[in-house]
This record gives structure tokens, sequence and C-alpha cells, in this order.
């Protein structure tokens, strides 16, 4: 096991209406004038937005709003927000919604408060991180990006179609209110994408290249067999609240730290399918369902036992020799993935197989033009991540 630093101060309240928590944990927190986040109107429609509202003003705290953050969220609206933050005087951001809203809400956070530096200079590394950035709390509509207790938010440049994450503990929420009833009016599709993300989160973290650490794997195959059958169970009958809750708090954990604990990450599949949605502005959930399966097959050799235990301990897969359990385990995966009616390479998602020099593009981007390697379990440098767009690059 490798030292690690584990640090999750988000206050979280779980359950049936803990959305009308809000208020008093603004208050508790410090709350007095705050600005809240949303998105494209799901919130306005389901009188959510209205309801926090209420409760900021029973609890007398002075508040203004923002709507219109995209999924994919882009980088003009969090410093639009950030504006916002300043000229309101801000204390707290309040981001009402799922991670597009979060992830707004946490650059806004960082761009309130470090007001002489350009958002995107920070979000690049090309300037010191901040040491400062206004609280940020969430109300959250949608399991899927984990944002509500994660150090990290992604934003997409609109003007040079590069989608980047950005992670730094000083963003993680200081409280978060789920109540999993609010996602029953998530269109199907939507909570499909959101369990691919949870699962991927935690897979990401799994296939590494350190050994041992047998209470993170527990931690990390439970939380799997989790999401695989309640995800599924949800996406059947949306309104099974049971199998929401159980989503949900999966998407808390699967991107808090916990599942990753004690070794390296690899995340290649998420910067690979950054990629895709900066340019064709992919959902996040499609762009990690249609790459997973071929970033697998070539990558699995390095280490097969880990990907046959994969299958056995999460998918119950009753096969002795080592490789083909460690295939069977990427297949059933994938066939995970078409049960939830999710793209399974990139001729499968929207703008259809692509020529070679666009995936020569992607792979360029993806890889800084060949100056950094992608991922821990094997690294990949940029003819490695073509092969890998190469091999999904099909109908
Ligand atoms: O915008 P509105 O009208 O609210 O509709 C949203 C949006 O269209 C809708 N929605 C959300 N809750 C709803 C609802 N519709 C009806 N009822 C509800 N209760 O769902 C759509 C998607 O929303 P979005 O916030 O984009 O979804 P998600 O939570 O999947 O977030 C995706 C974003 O998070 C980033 C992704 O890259 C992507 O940009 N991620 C953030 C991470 C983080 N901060 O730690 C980690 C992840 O790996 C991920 O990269
Ligand atoms: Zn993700």
């Amino acid at each position: 096991m490798q030292d690690f630093t584990q640090y999750t101060p988000t206050d979280i309240v779980f359950g049936r209406d803990a959305e009308k928590e809000t208020g008093r944990l603004a208050k508790k927190w410090g709350a007095e004038r705050v600005l809240i986040i949303y998105g494209g109107g799901s919130v306005v429609k389901s009188g959510l937005l209205k309801s926090v509202e209420q409760q900021l003003d029973k609890e007398g705290i002075e508040h203004t709003s923002i709507g219109g953050v995209q999924p994919n969220a882009r980088l003009a609206l969090a410093q639009k927000a950030g504006m916002s933050a300043i000229k309101f005087k801000a204390n707290m951001i309040l981001a009402v919604g799922g991670g597009s809203v979060i992830d707004t809400a946490k650059a806004a956070a960082l761009s309130a408060v470090n007001q002489d530096s350009e958002l995107w200079d920070i979000w690049t590394r090309q300037i010191p991180a901040p040491d400062c950035a206004l609280p940020v709390g969430v109300v959250l509509t949608i399991a899927a990006a984990g944002s509500e207790m994660s150090d990290s938010a992604v934003l997409t440049n609109e003007e040079t179609g590069k989608k980047k994450g950005f992670s730094l503990d000083i963003i993680r929420p200081i409280f978060a209110v789920m109540d999993p009833a609010l996602m029953f009016t998530l269109p199907k599709d939507q909570i499909a994408c959101g369990v691919v993300d949870i699962l991927m989160h935690t897979l990401e973290r799994y296939f590494t290249p350190v050994e041992g650490n047998m209470l993170t794997d527990e931690i990390a195959e439970g939380l799997m067999r989790t999401i695989t059958t309640q995800g599924l169970k949800a996406y059947q009958n949306p309104s099974d609240y049971e199998a929401l809750s159980e989503v949900m708090w999966c998407s808390s954990l699967s991107h808090n730290g916990l599942t990753g604990l004690g070794r390296a990450n690899d995340f290649t599949c998420h910067k690979l399918g950054h990629e895709l949605s900066g340019m064709f502005d992919t959902p996040h959930g499609a762009s990690l369902s249609a790459l997973w399966g071929s970033w697998a097959r070539y990558v699995y050799q390095t280490d097969p036992e880990r990907f046959a235990n994969y299958g056995r301990k999460v998918w119950g897969i009753d096969i002795e020799d080592t490789d083909e359990a460690a295939q069977a385990a990427i297949k059933r995966t994938e066939q995970f993935f078409r049960d939830l009616d999710m793209p399974t390479c990139i001729g499968e998602l929207r703008p259809g197989v692509q020529t070679d020099d666009l995936i020569k593009k992607l792979a360029d981007s993806a890889t800084d033009g060949d100056t950094v390697k992608l991922g821990t379990f094997q690294p990949l440098d940029m003819d490695d991540v073509i092969a890998v767009y190469r091999m999904a690059n099909h109908r």
C-alpha cells in the first residue's frame, strides 16, 4: 500500500426531502450572501429552485442566481458566474444541479477570490494553484459525476474545444444535500450516463500497477457490484427509490477518493473521453462507455490476473484460465453498457465513425503533442492512444 492522505470534509444530508435542509446547512456553514448556480431549467420546472430560495429567505440569507449551465460546462459561463459572485459580494456559492453545475460553481468559487488571475490559466496550471476559494454547497439532482464530494471539476474552453479537468482540495464542496427522489424527473439516458460514469470512476482506480491494498480492493469491488446491479434496476425503473438511493451514494463514494486510496490511479479513459466531448459535445458517460472496451483490450495483458479478478469478484465469472477470464470480464462489462443502451464504440456516438486524421488529432491533443504519457496501469504514449481510438472507431 502506498502512503496516502484522505480529506473528505463534505457535510452530507442524504434521504427523502434532504433538500429541505439546504437553508439550515448554508447557515451552519456561514452563508450570508449566496450566489445560486443552476442549469438549463430542470430545477425551475420542478420547483426545486424556488423551494431552495424560500429556505434561504427563511434563514435571512441574501441570494441571487445565474442559470444556463450546459452539460460539459463551459468556461465562459463559469467566468460570468465568478463575476456575478464578486458583484453580489457572495460569501458562498450554491450549486443546484449535477456535475456540470457543480463544476461551474467550483470554477466560479475560485475565480471570485482570485480576480487577478485568468480562470483558464489557473485551470491549465500556467500559474500556481490558488490557496483560497469561496465555499461551495450542493443540492444534487443527478447521480453521476461525484462532484458533490470530489476535489475536481471539468470545464470546456469553447474557443479551443479543449475539455480539461482540474483538481484541488479547496474546491471540495462544504456540504451536499442528496435526495434520491429528485432523480425521478431524469431522462433515462441521463441515468444510464450517470451509472457508467460511477462505474468508471472506480474502474479507473482499480486498474493500477500497485499491488496489495486488500481493503481498497474490497471497497471498490463492493461498490462496483452495487452500481452494476442497482444501476440497471434504476435504469429499468426510474421511480425505484431504493435503487436510486444506492446509485446516488455510489456516485459520491466512487469519486471522493475512497476507492483509490493507497494506489496510483489511471484515468486514461476519462482523458480520451474528454477529447471526444470537447470536439463533439459527447455526453461524458457515453464518451467513457464508447472507449473502455478498446482501452481494456489494449492494456489487459499488462496484468491479466487483475482483469480476471475483476471479472470473478464483480461479475461472478467462473473461468479458471486467467486470459479467458480477463477477456470475459471485458465482454461482460460491454454487455452491461449495452443493457443500459449505451454506446460501446465511437461509431455509435452522434457524429459516427471518424477519419484517421481526426483520430490522430484527438490523440495529439490528449497527449499534448506526445509530451505526456497517459495513465499508470500501462502508460500510453501518442501511438498507443491512436491505437486505442482506432480500435474503438467502428460501428
Ligand atoms: O441543465 P438541466 O436543465 O438541469 O438538465 C440537466 C442536463 O441536461 C439534466 N438533469 C440533471 N438533473 C436533473 C436533470 N433533468 C431532470 N431532472 C433532474 N433531476 O441532466 C443533464 C446532464 O446534467 P450534467 O450536470 O451535465 O450531468 P452530470 O452530473 O453527468 O455531469 C457531467 C459533467 O461532469 C463532469 C463531466 O465531464 C461533465 O462535464 N465530471 C465532473 C467530475 C468532477 N467534478 O469530479 C468528474 C467526472 O468524471 C466528470 O468528468
Ligand atoms: Zn467521470
